[in-house]
């Protein structure tokens, strides 16, 4: 017998990054922080991915988990995390610390901070393309001139002499992402990459970061709490809030339509032009420790009601439109 010969149909682009169901806890004096409670999504090769949500909604800790670095006492529970089909969390350190820098490299907010203090930012340079490339320190330093070159850093040889201190905060970004993409990686995470900066400076590193994503073909997921500003960046949004994700779409989906009440009301505090911006949302996000069911935005939602007591199930209400609630906004 054989086989009815298959349609050819082209098959959906594998994901590059997929994150499924990932539990991470922090063991604390005062309790078990659940700090990320079932979390996936997925990023495409060459894709710009925003991952949005007020303070203490669990991006950062969501893409650290991504790199391999999450801070003692965190600890993964549960849940997967696969880059290129490779399943991360399987991996001994050793290994994990060669998909740094080579697959998956991460700028950080205060980019300061994340240089070495000690070391020039060419030595910096220099061993992160050694290590992700594989090549000689001859090969790795035209290639760190080049990159800084890239980053937009004139002079780039006397980059390479300086230490962290000796640079304003958006040279220091621009040397931040140097380290990041010299290794070719295909994924670069940047975590509210332009929060310490200038408000003038801010700008020009995102548009530093969009220029680089396109002329390197790697994916880019962009945390930030500014919706306005993953609006504007990426082309698919992820909404976080208290460890979970409550909301994905397209951004011009995810602005047009919003579902879940947290990113409508997020959408409604941003300034647009002839309208005043509401004021931030009322109340905090909940403690993490011991969550009570149910869900977590309840206390804040201007649209529950006894049925949001139940924990909501993520439903697809568009094409690539997801929201995790019982009484989503409809579109007006
Ligand atoms: N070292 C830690 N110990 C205990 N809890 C932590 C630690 N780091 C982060 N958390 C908790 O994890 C949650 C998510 O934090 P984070 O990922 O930094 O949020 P975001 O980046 O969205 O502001 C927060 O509720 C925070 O309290
Ligand atoms: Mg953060």
């Amino acid at each position: 017998m054989s086989a009815a010969p298959v349609a050819a149909r082209p098959a959906p682009a594998a994901p590059l990054l997929a994150v499924r169901g990932l539990k991470l806890r922090f063991d604390t004096r005062r309790g078990v922080v659940r700090a990320l409670d079932g979390v996936s999504f997925e990023v495409a090769p060459g894709e710009c991915v925003g991952l949005v949500g007020e303070t203490g909604c669990g991006k950062s800790i969501t893409a650290r988990a991504v790199m391999g670095l999450v801070p003692a006492p965190g600890r993964i529970e549960g849940g997967e995390i696969r880059l290129d089909g490779r399943d991360l969390m399987a991996l001994p350190a050793e290994e994990w610390r060669a998909v740094r820098g080579s697959q998956v490299a991460m700028i950080f907010q205060e980019p300061k901070r994340a240089l070495d203090p000690t070391a020039t930012v060419g030595s910096q340079i220099v061993e992160a393309a050694m290590l992700a490339r594989r090549i000689d320190r001859a090969e790795a330093k035209r290639l760190a001139l080049d990159t800084l070159r890239q980053v937009g850093l004139a002079d780039p040889e006397r980059i390479m002499r300086t230490y962290a201190f000796e640079l304003s905060g958006g040279m220091a970004q621009r040397a931040m992402i140097a380290i990041a993409v010299v290794g070719g990686s295909r994924l670069i995470i940047a975590d509210e990459p332009t929060s310490s900066l200038d408000v003038s400076i801010q700008a020009q590193i995102l548009r530093l970061l969009q220029d680089l994503r396109r002329r390197l073909g790697s994916a880019l997921i962009l945390i930030t709490h500014d919706l306005g500003v993953a609006a504007e960046n990426c082309d698919r949004i992820v909404v976080m809030y208290a460890g979970q994700i409550v909301e994905q779409a397209p951004a011009r989906e995810l602005f047009r339509a919003p579902a879940h009440p947290y990113t409508e009301r997020l959408l409604r505090s941003l300034p647009r032009p002839g309208r005043d911006a509401l004021s931030p949302i009322p109340g905090t996000v909940p403690d993490l420790i011991d969550p009570a069911p149910g869900c977590r935005f309840a206390n804040r939602c201007e649209r529950a009601g006894p049925d949001c007591a139940a924990t909501p199930a993520m439903s697809e209400i568009g094409r690539r439109h997801f929201v995790a609630c019982y009484r989503p906004v409809r579109p007006t």
